[in-house]
């Protein structure tokens, strides 16, 4: 008999790679196009697990419910797990996997991408260009080269960054809760402390994952701390930046520019299609109104390789559970 597995946030380009990956494996899939939260819970029963996406709300009572229709998976088609109630799904006995590695690369060239279409105005170029307008005016911006980029969160994605980033030639400070001391020698990244990298950085890029330690790490508070016209990457999580702060440095220049791939209330709009209705978010459309803004729909993982790796690993998470394998991928209650 095949699993029956219910995979949520189901988009056209998860259901072709979950579908094609699926030949080798066999489950049972059934597509939802939602995001897994209390008001769709139902729609897991009679299912032996559930995979899911980042705008995911699996918090206590969905928990519940999920253990209660005998659901005994949940399977992260992503790295971060902040959006599942974890000590929850531990009291259930509900076991949690993820995909901590599907291409480190997909994410940290879509950071360079941010950074170097904000600084040469590529996006304001493509406009004025296509309107017949060839004018240089307030397109001027700066070397690379030479600059200071602070790099929070030394991890997979981080080290990875900071590769491309060297190779723009320039200097990496780097801050993170564990730092990796024989890598920072080896590549001539230097650590210090989040004060010394606000206040030296030309850009910061934030890496490191959302937890009760870096919910807000860039508020006001930081943000004063910071360079003049400082430009700020997040292909982190929405809620490492507390977003009114981040408007407010934006109005009074002391945030030149801002790349967001993630914003802390994207479960409202990312990945679908508003542009038929009335934007209700102000904080959202104020940050799109910003021309040294970009605000990317989460997509920094979306390239082949990773999408193939996505499905691949969650399948093979799916199994091992299933056939009472070791899970390699396990995200395990940590009590501390
Ligand atoms: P990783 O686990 O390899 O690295 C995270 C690093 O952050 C670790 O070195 C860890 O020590 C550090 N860290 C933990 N707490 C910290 C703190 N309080 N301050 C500073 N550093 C801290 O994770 P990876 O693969 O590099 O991913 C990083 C984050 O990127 C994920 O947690 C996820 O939220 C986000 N991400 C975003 C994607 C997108 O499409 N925009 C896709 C994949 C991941």
């Amino acid at each position: 008999m095949a699993y029956k597995i219910a995979v949520f946030d189901a988009k056209p380009y998860d259901m072709a790679t979950f579908n094609k990956a699926n030949e080798a494996y066999g489950f049972e899939l059934v597509y939802h196009k939602e995001h897994l939260d209390k008001n769709n819970v139902l729609l897991a029963s009679g299912t032996d697990a559930v995979c899911i996406f980042v705008n995911a709300k699996v918090d206590e009572e969905v928990v519940s419910k999920l253990h209660s229709y005998g659901v005994k998976l949940i399977a992260l088609r992503c790295a971060g797990f902040n959006n599942v109630d974890i000590a929850a799904a531990a009291r259930k006995g509900i076991k949690v996997v993820r995909v901590p590695d599907y291409s480190p690369h997909a994410i940290a060239e879509h950071t360079l991408a941010l950074m170097l279409c904000l600084n040469r105005k590529v996006h304001r170029a493509f406009l004025r260009t296509r309107d017949g307008n060839f004018s240089l005016i307030g397109f001027q911006g700066f070397d690379m080269y030479g600059k200071t980029i602070g790099v929070i969160g030394t991890g997979k994605i981080g080290k990875v960054a900071t590769g491309l980033f060297q190779g723009l030639g320039m200097n990496v400070l780097a801050y993170d809760l564990y730092p990796d001391t024989k890598w920072a020698d080896a590549t001539g990244v230097r650590y210090v402390s989040l004060d010394e990298l606000y206040a030296n950085a030309n850009i910061i890029t934030l890496h490191c994952p959302l937890t009760k330690e870096t919910e807000y790490l860039i508020c006001d508070e930081s943000i004063a701390k910071m360079k003049e016209g400082v430009m700020i990457i997040n292909t982190g999580r929405g809620k490492l930046i507390h977003t009114r702060h981040l408007i407010e440095g934006l109005l009074n220049g002391k945030v030149g520019y801002a790349g967001l791939d993630v914003y802390e209330e994207e479960g409202a709009y990312f990945y679908e299609d508003h542009s038929d209705s009335v934007m209700t978010d102000d904080v959202l459309a104020r940050l799109l109104s910003f021309n040294n803004v970009i605000v990317t729909s989460h997509q920094a993982f979306f390239t082949q390789e990773a999408m193939s790796n996505i499905a691949h690993t969650t399948m093979n998470n799916i199994l091992d559970f299933f056939n009472g394998k070791e899970l390699k991928n396990e995200v395990v209650y940590n009590k501390a």
